[in-house]
């Protein structure tokens, strides 16, 4: 009857159709341009076919539909609030034809229905899900809220409570739990999809269920009277605005819209639907959530990229050193299946190693995330190690032992004695040169850096840092590696701090000459707290560990010594000379002491006030904006710098490692899209303004460039 590029409508026998999904060049099926258009047309056809008794939709991809195309946002957010209304209206005039034909529409939903692709099952009468089903309203989660009809028909099909719960949370749901909260009809094993919803249709084409019942439910206004509906929307709005907090807005608009089209029919609760919707989507915040989104996509395809060139899979890895991060690699590595063998010099060590691996997976059992069973499977896949016996079988290696680079040169050279010609050998060295590690090896082609964040098991990111000599294939198979446990690699140069430290410190820099001139540490931590970063640069510090930074920042300042020398005793200075190291040993910047449930507590020192007060020279009155601005033009400015000169490819890789590597606010989308959203002339003026504090403050010729000719990192997105 129809065959189209994204749709087929074919005929069953007893008067019945099938629509099928099957976006054409694509792996996933989702709503873009031409799917909303053809859909469109189909309905046209089936709207004028006299003899179709029932539609049946299915998808043949392993996904049903993943959503809206979220790469064609850019081009329809930017034609403003009418542009975005007109490019919604589309579709849901075609989501209420279907819910308005005149026969029964089920739906089969053979795998992940998602955004616009839950959308256009909740149009249909009935949904049959299979039990690989999962589904989901996310949209809250890019900063959005759904357009195509999930803030109406859900509530009025499953009740305000899981509407909100669903749309507020954004997350996945699988069939079971969709069937619990009324959301699918039925769910079935997946070989028996296709025959369950058949017999729905079947049911319903007969009268036994009621479709038409099912349409005017979701068609009429909210069945709750003013008290009822006062409760739901208003503890609702109060609970999930606390949860989502300031910054994420768009789940309370997604309520205030479910609210205000309360008592409204569906086709007037669409248009309030799409102006929440317009709202949103012009907010800074949508912007920053969905671009982030899509540089996410670009990180996954470039990985992949990766992964085609690779020549051999890591079957088999080790790590050197169990400490903090090596026991945290080997715990990765087991948990997504990779065995490891876990060397040290110590016993204690080793111990050490596995004691957190265990802590870790215990939590895991503890919180039904896994058996007992699966546990013990994840443990043997460690095996601890006090020699280099076996090291010849292994893929990979990650050394990951003390931060001293004359170590580092024996222990390379000896592993590399007793590992077979083609392993790769990496190193999660946080401050030293990868090129330089790599002279103590006699194959340096087959060396790169891996470079983790701590703690390893929840932070996403790593670094794979390719030194001047690093062969393609020592990368492919790190990226590869990298991808298997789960991580975000990011492909950056050699050079000091690579990429993630190299523009940390000079944020860090920009807090120690802030307490210098006499502002308060504990203002700074909650000023930038406010403006979204996870916690403030003193906790921060205080997190990384004050000796660490105060070594590491001492290799920065070697590496770039006419921005990153520091003229002045800062307040890591002292504290570190007062022996307070950080969350370590329980007292830096602030005290700490464990919880009930084993985490550092954080609470003021008045040792530590007392010891950084006596380092400050100024008496700087200043508002809550410049603190920022002194705190985020030096890593501002030394990032636009490291996409300059090469050290990441993509502005969106570098604003994604600041993401996933130190907790930079994902609302703000990253430090260049930052950079996007002020301006370029705005930040450079703002820069200039600071140029007394040094060089830090100066932008480099790619911003002095963007300010002159009103250039972006990003185009929309
Ligand atoms: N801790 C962090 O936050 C962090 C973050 C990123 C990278 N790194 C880097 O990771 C590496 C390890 O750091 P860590 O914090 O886990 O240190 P750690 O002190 O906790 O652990 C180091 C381990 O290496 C072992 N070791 C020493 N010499 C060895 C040898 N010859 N062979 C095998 N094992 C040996 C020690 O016994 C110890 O168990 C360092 O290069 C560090 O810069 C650390």
């Amino acid at each position: 009857m129809y065959q189209g590029k994204a749709f087929t409508l074919t005929r069953l026998p007893d008067g019945m159709a099938e629509l099928t999904f099957d976006l054409q060049g694509e792996s996933v099926n989702k709503f873009n341009l031409l799917a909303v258009s053809e859909l469109g047309d189909v309905l046209t056809a089936l709207e004028q076919a006299a003899d179709i008794k029932g539609l049946l939709v299915t998808s043949a991809k392993e996904a049903f539909v993943v959503g809206a195309d979220i790469m064609e946002f850019g081009e329809v957010f930017a034609k403003g609030p009418e542009g975005i209304t007109d490019h919604l209206a589309e579709n849901n005039r075609n989501f209420c034809r279907l819910e308005d034909l005149p026969f029964p529409v089920v739906v089969a939903i053979n795998g992940f229905a998602l955004g616009g692709g839950m959308e256009f099952c909740l149009a249909c009468d009935y949904r049959v899900a299979s039990e690989r089903a999962k589904l989901g309203l996310p949209e809250t989660k890019l900063g959005i809220l759904p357009g195509w009809g999930g803030t109406v028909r859900l509530p009025r099909l499953v009740g305000v409570d899981t509407a909100v719960e669903w749309i507020a949370s954004g997350k996945e749901n699988d069939a079971p739990a969709a069937l619990t909260a009324r959301v699918v009809d039925a769910v079935v094993a997946p070989d028996k999809l296709r025959e369950a919803a058949v017999f729905t249709l079947q049911q319903c084409i007969t009268g036994k269920l009621d479709y038409h019942a099912r349409r005017e439910q979701k068609k009429a206004p909210l069945q709750l009277n003013f008290i009822e509906s006062m409760m739901a929307f208003e503890t609702s709005k109060a609970f999930v605005g606390a949860q989502a907090g300031r910054n994420y807005p768009s789940p309370v608009t997604a309520i205030k819209a479910m609210q205000k089209a309360a008592d409204k029919s569906r086709d007037e609760a669409l248009q309030i639907e799409a102006e929440a919707f317009a709202k949103v989507a012009q907010t800074p915040t949508a912007q920053a959530l969905t671009g982030i989104f899509v540089s996410d996509q670009l990180l996954g395809k470039k990985a992949k990229s990766w992964e085609k060139k690779v020549d051999k899979k890591v079957s088999r890895a080790a790590v050197l050193g169990a400490g903090i991060m090596g026991g945290g690699i080997a715990y990765q590595s087991a948990l997504k299946g990779v065995p490891i063998k876990m060397k040290d010099i110590a016993q204690q060590g080793i111990d050490l190693g596995l004691a957190e691996a265990n802590k870790l997976l215990s939590k895991r059992v503890e919180r039904k995330r896994m058996t007992a069973h699966e546990m013990g499977e994840v443990l043997n896949r460690i095996e601890p190690a006090l020699t280099y016996d076996g090291f010849d079988q292994v893929e990979m290696v990650v050394e990951a032992v003390v931060e001293n680079p004359k170590v580092k040169h024996s222990v390379l050279a000896e592993v590399e004695a007793r590992v077979s010609a083609d392993t790769i050998i990496t190193s999660n060295t946080s401050t030293i040169s990868i090129s330089y590690l790599a002279k103590a090896l006699q194959r340096p082609e087959n060396f790169c850096g891996m470079h983790f964040f701590n703690p390893v098991s929840l932070m996403p990111l790593v670094e794979v840092i390719r030194g001047e000599q690093t062969s393609d294939n020592a990368i492919a198979r790190t990226v590869a590696y990298a991808n298997a446990m789960g991580k975000k690699p990011i492909v950056v140069k050699d050079c000091p701090g690579f990429l993630v430290n190299r523009v940390l410190f000079p944020y860090f820099a920009g807090f120690s000459m802030l307490v210098r001139d006499g502002v308060d540490y504990q203002r700074i931590d909650k000023v930038m707290e406010t403006w979204g970063w996870p916690m403030g640069p003193a906790y921060l510090l205080d997190v990384v560990g004050i000796d660490t930074a105060v070594h590491a920042e001492k290799v920065m300042a070697e590496g770039y010594p006419e921005r990153m020398q520091r003229d002045f005793t800062a307040a890591i200075d002292v504290l570190f000379a007062a022996g307070r190291l950080g969350q370590k040993n329980q007292q830096g910047f602030y005290d700490y002491q464990t919880d009930k449930k084993g985490k550092p507590e954080k609470r003021p020192s008045e040792t530590a006030l007392a010891l950084v007060k006596e380092s400050m020279t100024g008496n700087l009155e200043i508002t809550d904006e410049d603190i920022v601005a002194r705190m985020m033009i030096p890593m501002a400015t030394e990032l636009a710098r490291c996409l300059e000169e090469g050290i990441v490819e993509t502005a969106a890789e570098a604003d994604m490692a600041l993401v996933y590597g130190t907790g930079f606010p994902p609302f703000r989308g990253g430090v260049l899209r930052w950079i996007d959203q002020l301006g370029a002339a705005k930040f450079c003026a703002m820069a200039e303004s600071f140029r007394d504090l040094g060089p830090l403050y100066l932008p480099p010729a790619n911003l002095t460039d963007f300010a002159a000719n009103n250039k972006k990192f990003y185009g929309w997105k």
